[in-house]
């Protein structure tokens, strides 16, 4: 997380950080310690002391308090899921729950001698070990000689083992045996944020629960409720979710970044400084450059451009956002009762939505990834940002009611002058009033293909050509720099025949290297299919048989795996 850094040093010095400075440098630290309880992190300050305030994980809440009301617990538990998510706050709520003195409970006082020195950390029958750390087998020995000894004063020993897939694999051989039988006193409880690294023999005796990324509202309401309980001032409702959108998933991130932004606003939050913090552009200039397409207006296109850049944003995550809102586009348009009430830019989403073709939205994704993607190769980010500006505006159709003698691009690109001639013989769809010229031509080369018959190379000639210009007198063809050694005349002539042939008279054709808009007939096709891609697994992901999976049998989708079977 790029926000990390500085926010490390922006920090104040944490309790245990003083303790280890204490350690490395003695006296010049000493006065810090005054403040340390006002100047707590959030994240540590904010650590749930029962299931119920924790956020999200609710599967494994249920199944940890039904262990625990009926008590049929397991010996060893292992907790997996990424860094942030709950795995160790529910590590020591469950030593809590086993050793609190009031009994074995679900909900541990929190008042006890057990509890509290529990969620102080420096519980005598609580050890914690970081893997990480300690990834010695004579480590791992000690620690389990220990197990045998009852523990000093608790029902239980609870050892929680932190990042368990770094320990060696002679400290996992060395844990096997205690795994399998365990004397009675004793609880495991491992953590890890990769559980592939875990040998099979250790999983298998474990009972395993996946902690889930948490979802971004419920980050933003905890925040949110954070901040009004803090006392911390917050201008508007986004700041909220721009920093839960950041944090993906972790309610740690979450936090750190929500320190930041306390630091940087100076004891206030609001959204533009949120958003500096974050380096995310304003989403109404990303709506501003949307509604520039559906104008047509490639010189506005430019200008915004020029305004992100001199504003010193990543295009990056500025192409990143524009894909989010065209997603979010396109629910509006296909499945509007799933997009979330509180969307602070809602309107505007459902105004876009009437102005664009789903089929369009499917278009101008593909194109915003796309450029993300091309973005490192670009010769500068603002090149590559505008060039993938451009691309969208050359798919977008040309309005009817607009003259359609305007061009669409300032370009060279002339429009078939005799378009309908020779329409009969290519069976072109009628798409003639939603498509640019530039497309237009695109489209009808694309067609023609199949009807000259090519075979092997020649056809991959004409299938990596990119039509400029068709007419049945002429036909200008141009061939991207990388497939340009397909540029031999034997294979030109066979093109060249098969139009003769297909036409019963002689045309004229021409060849030049280079890109016009990058999108041949292979290219077409490919993006074609990407689109269909996507739309089989967003229509997997709704079947209510997989969301009955995903939800009840922690299934996961795993989206590579989704193929058509008609290829
Ligand atoms: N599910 C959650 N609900 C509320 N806060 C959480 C949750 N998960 C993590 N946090 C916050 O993040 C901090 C670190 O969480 P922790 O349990 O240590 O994460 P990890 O999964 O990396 O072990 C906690 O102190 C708490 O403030
Ligand atoms: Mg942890
Ligand atoms: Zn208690």
């Amino acid at each position: 997380m790029h926000a990390s850094a500085g926010g490390l040093a922006r920090h104040p010095i944490q309790y245990q950080d003083v303790w280890f400075c204490l350690i490395n440098w003695t006296v010049t630290i000493l006065p810090i310690q005054h403040n340390v309880s006002q100047t707590q992190a959030l994240a540590r300050k904010w650590r749930p002391k029962s299931f119920a305030e924790l956020t999200g994980q609710e599967h494994v809440v249920r199944a940890l308090t039904n262990a625990l009301e009926q008590n049929r617990l397991h010996h060893a538990y292992l907790l997996t899921g990424t860094r942030g998510v709950g795995k160790t706050t529910i590590a020591r709520i469950l030593a809590k729950s086993l050793n609190c003195e009031q009994g074995v409970t679900a909900t541990p006082c929190g008042q006890c001698a057990s509890c509290k020195q529990i969620d102080s950390g420096n519980f005598i029958d609580m050890i914690e070990l970081d893997a990480a750390s300690n990834t010695q087998v004579d480590h791992m020995r000690e620690l389990l000689e220990n197990t045998l000894y009852a523990p000093t004063y608790a029902r239980f020993k609870v050892y929680i083992i932190d990042e368990v897939h770094m320990l060696s694999k002679s400290a996992f051989n060395a844990m096997l045996k205690t795994l399998e039988e365990p004397p009675a006193h004793v609880k495991f409880v491992l953590a890890t944020t990769d559980p592939q690294k875990i040998p099979v023999t250790v999983l298998s005796r474990c009972l395993q629960f996946n902690l889930k990324q948490i979802p971004q509202k419920q980050i933003g309401d905890h925040l949110q409720k954070i901040l009004e309980i803090e006392g911390i001032p917050i201008n508007d409702a986004i700041s909220m979710l721009l920093i839960a959108r950041a944090a993906q998933g972790s309610m740690r991130d979450a936090l750190s970044l929500l320190d930041q932004a306390i630091a940087f606003g100076q004891g206030q939050i609001d959204e533009s400084s949120v958003r500096n913090m974050l380096g995310i552009v304003d989403q109404s200039n990303l709506f501003e450059l949307l509604e520039a397409l559906v104008h047509k207006d490639g010189t506005r296109l430019m200008s915004l451009a020029d305004e992100l850049d001199a504003q010193c944003f990543s295009f990056d995550g500025a192409l990143q956002d524009l894909a989010a809102i065209l997603h979010q586009i396109a629910m509006a348009q296909i499945v509007p009762q799933a997009l979330s009430e509180d969307l602070p830019e809602r309107t505007r989403i459902f105004s876009l939505a009437t102005c664009f073709t789903p089929e369009d939205i499917q278009v101008l994704y593909q194109v915003a990834l796309h450029g993300r993607s091309d973005l490192s190769l670009a010769p500068d980010e603002l090149a590559g940002f505008t060039m993938t500006l451009m691309r969208m505006l050359a798919f977008m159709p040309v309005d009817p009611s607009l003259d359609q003698a305007q061009p669409v691009l300032p370009s060279r690109i002339e429009r078939p002058n005799s378009k309908d001639s020779h329409t009969s013989r290519i069976d072109t769809h009628d798409t003639s009033n939603r498509t640019s010229p530039i497309e237009q031509v695109r489209l009808e080369w694309s067609e023609l293909i199949p009807h000259l018959k090519l075979t092997g190379m020649s056809k991959m000639l004409a299938q990596h050509s990119e039509a400029k210009f068709i007419s049945e007198q002429e036909i200008e063809l141009f061939v991207p720099v990388e497939h340009k050694h397909l540029l031999e005349k034997k294979y030109q002539e066979r093109i060249q025949l098969a139009l003769d042939t297909y036409w019963k008279k002689s045309i004229k054709l021409v060849f030049s290297i280079g890109n016009l808009t990058g999108l041949t007939p292979v290219a077409l096709q490919q993006q074609a299919e990407q689109v269909k891609q996507i739309q089989a697994i967003a229509a997997i992901e709704q079947d209510p048989v997989v969301q009955d999976l995903i939800e009840n049998f922690d299934a996961k989708l795993i989206a590579s795996s989704i193929k058509s079977i008609q290829k």
